[in-house]
């Protein structure tokens, strides 16, 4: 049986291409950046918009997010007014976004945090939070889904906080860890994403080979007969 393709869009780190390889699926990771996840083998170096149309079973997508998120908004709006260059990068993001949820691959993810309501994005899926996976954090992130099921929490567990010296509350894993990291998938939630998706992908396949196999059969016995 021919393995099923996966694409991790806007990947470097290559944790969801690590944990769907640890599933026996065929992933790669794509990005511009060079991978850090130690498996250039499995790394596309590259624009992904070039890889869309080359046969992907499955793509997980993490495009940027900096000038389309909601927590970005203080640099959109300065003093009440909308900083036109901002927007515009808005735009553009959210034109590279839409090609990656249009593009003509059977099952798509895209995951991305609450985008600002200025920029009209789709509406998302389902919205998950780390601390429903076993990581004590709170970051909400979407998840738009075609043709898979949503993904179910594993492991609810309590979030932590840090009170900052201006007496707001941030989430603790805001504390030491900068853009970069913070950008990086919660490995639990990659974990989820290939055992949950995995699954599907390998139940759904011997389906259709089944109903294959049992089509076949019916036109043997209708030819012996
Ligand atoms: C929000 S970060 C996602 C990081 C990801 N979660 C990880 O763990 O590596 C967005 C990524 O998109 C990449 N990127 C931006 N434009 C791209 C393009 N046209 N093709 C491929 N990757 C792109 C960036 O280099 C960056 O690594």
């Amino acid at each position: 049986m021919e393995k099923q393709r996966i694409l991790i869009a806007c990947e470097e780190s290559q944790i969801v291409c690590k944990a769907f390889r640890e599933k026996g699926f065929e992933a790669f990771s794509c990005d511009i950046l060079e991978c850090s996840g130690g498996h250039p083998e499995w790394h596309i170096k590259g624009d992904i918009l070039k890889q869309l149309d080359k046969g992907w079973d499955l793509m997980i997508a993490h495009p940027p997010c900096t000038y389309l998120s909601r927590g970005g908004c203080r640099w959109l709006f300065q003093k009440g007014k909308l900083n036109k260059e901002r927007y515009k990068d808005g735009l553009k993001a959210k034109r590279f976004f839409i090609k990656l949820l249009n593009s003509n691959i059977p099952k798509i993810v895209i995951e991305n945090p609450v985008p600002h309501k200025v920029f009209d994005m789709p509406k998302e899926t389902q919205k998950i939070q780390p601390y429903e996976f076993g990581h004590p954090h709170q970051k909400a992130t979407l998840l738009w889904i075609k043709g898979l099921p949503i993904l179910k929490p594993t492991k609810i567990v309590k979030p932590e906080y840090y009170i900052c010296s201006k007496g707001w509350r941030h989430s603790k894993f805001c504390a030491n860890w900068d853009g970069k990291k913070k950008s990086k998938t919660f490995i639990s939630i990659a974990i989820a994403m290939a055992e949950q998706w995995g699954d599907y992908l390998i139940k759904q396949n011997k389906k259709v080979r089944n109903s294959a196999q049992a089509k076949k059969r019916g036109y043997i016995n209708a030819f012996i007969k």
